[in-house]
């Protein structure tokens, strides 16, 4: 048998409030044509004040856990991926793991930016595969708004905030059997590329928060190669073609660097799911926030091929196969877990 982790359900958050390109025109030395033609974004999602990510994180969890028909107490890994914290610490994890009564297990934040969803989900993955979790939610959430520089047209125009979260469950599948749930998952960083695409602040640095700041030609140049390169690798690991792909769930970073990655799959636009005219860039809420549009809208089905791909700072990039929801004819027994099962904290 062979232990996999399914992709049982999937939520997200968006705060309410929407900033136009030209609220921004009204401000700023740009345009809503400079910004949609360069990028593809027309509008940005901005948390409240006081909202925070974990405000964010907590709702996309409750709305994945409701559509994989769970509670709390069903989760026994939460693995949160965010450049922006509520605190430095503890881990905003920690807050979604008490809020949403998820007390049977443990919970922590990850750290790789725009990539960190899939450096999550492969965490997560692995944790569920070596049989020290059973079911885990896997949320990508930001408060981009908060580190940015807002006189800066360069990058203040690019980003927005928002939460998206998914259930991974185990299962274990027959040999031979066709494979659900992820396929694989593969992660890069090369940290020599950290100037092109960083916040000049931190805890141990200048003790603040600083600003977003990005060489986007070069980070694009980066783009363009390294996804398309990981997305190589993750076909190759599994032996497919591009043909095989059902929905490409890429970062939203910018529609050009999607549409290249389209035209590189050979895939027609219709089955990549684009959310960046909306949402604007999200970081690590980007993948999750369009992979949950996406299943609610219809378009991503149980038993569809998805691949997922993202790069953001560090440079941090990966990619991740996963062939989404639960086989119709086989709801997985439910697996032992090896680890001790723990009390839940009273
Ligand atoms: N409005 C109007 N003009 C602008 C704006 C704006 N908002 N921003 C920059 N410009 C100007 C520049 O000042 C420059 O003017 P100049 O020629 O007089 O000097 C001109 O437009 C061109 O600027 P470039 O930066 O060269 O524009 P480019 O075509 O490269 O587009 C962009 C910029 C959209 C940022 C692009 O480079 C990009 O998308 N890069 C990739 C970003 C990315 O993928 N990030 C991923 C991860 S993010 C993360 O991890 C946090």
């Amino acid at each position: 048998m062979t232990r996999r982790s399914l992709m049982i359900g999937c939520g997200s958050y968006l705060p309410e409030r929407i900033i136009s390109n030209d609220e921004l025109a009204a401000r700023l030395d740009t345009s809503d044509a400079w910004i949609r033609q360069r990028t593809g974004i027309g509008q940005r999602h901005v948390a409240a004040e006081g909202e925070k990510t974990g405000d964010m994180a907590i709702r996309a969890a409750e709305r994945a856990l409701a559509h994989a028909g769970l509670e709390g107490e069903d989760i026994d890994l939460i693995v949160l991926a965010t450049a922006t914290p509520d605190d430095t610490f503890p881990a905003t994890a920690a807050r979604v793991q008490a809020a949403i009564g998820a007390l049977n297990g443990f919970a922590f934040d990850v750290q790789a930016v725009c990539a960190g969803f899939i450096y999550a989900l492969a965490i997560a993955d692995n944790f569920i595969r070596a049989g020290q979790a059973r079911t885990a939610l896997v949320i990508g959430a930001e408060t981009f708004s908060r580190l940015l520089d807002w006189n800066d047209r360069a990058t203040c125009v690019l980003f927005g905030d928002g939460a998206g979260a998914v259930v991974l469950r185990a299962a274990d599948q027959a040999p031979g059997a066709p494979s659900w749930g992820v396929l694989s998952t593969h992660l890069h960083t090369d940290g020599r590329q950290r100037d092109i695409l960083y916040v000049d602040g931190g805890p141990s640095s200048t003790g603040t928060v600083g600003h977003l700041r990005m060489v986007g030609k070069e980070v694009y140049k980066h783009a363009v190669t390294k996804l398309a390169a990981v997305i190589d690798e993750a076909l190759t690991a599994n032996g497919l073609d591009a043909s095989s792909v059902d929905w490409l769930v890429p970062h939203q970073a910018n529609r050009r660097i999607i549409e290249s990655m389209a035209h590189k799959l050979g895939m027609p636009l219709d089955k990549v799911v684009c959310t960046i005219e909306r949402h604007a860039n999200t970081s690590a809420a980007s993948v999750p926030l369009a992979l949950d549009e996406a299943v609610r809208d219809g378009r991503v089905k149980a038993g569809d091929l998805v691949l997922f791909e993202a790069i953001g700072g560090g440079l941090a990039w990966g990619a991740g196969l996963v062939r989404f929801g639960v086989p119709a004819e086989a709801a997985p027994a439910p697996v032992e877990i090896r680890r001790e099962e723990v009390e839940p904290i009273a």
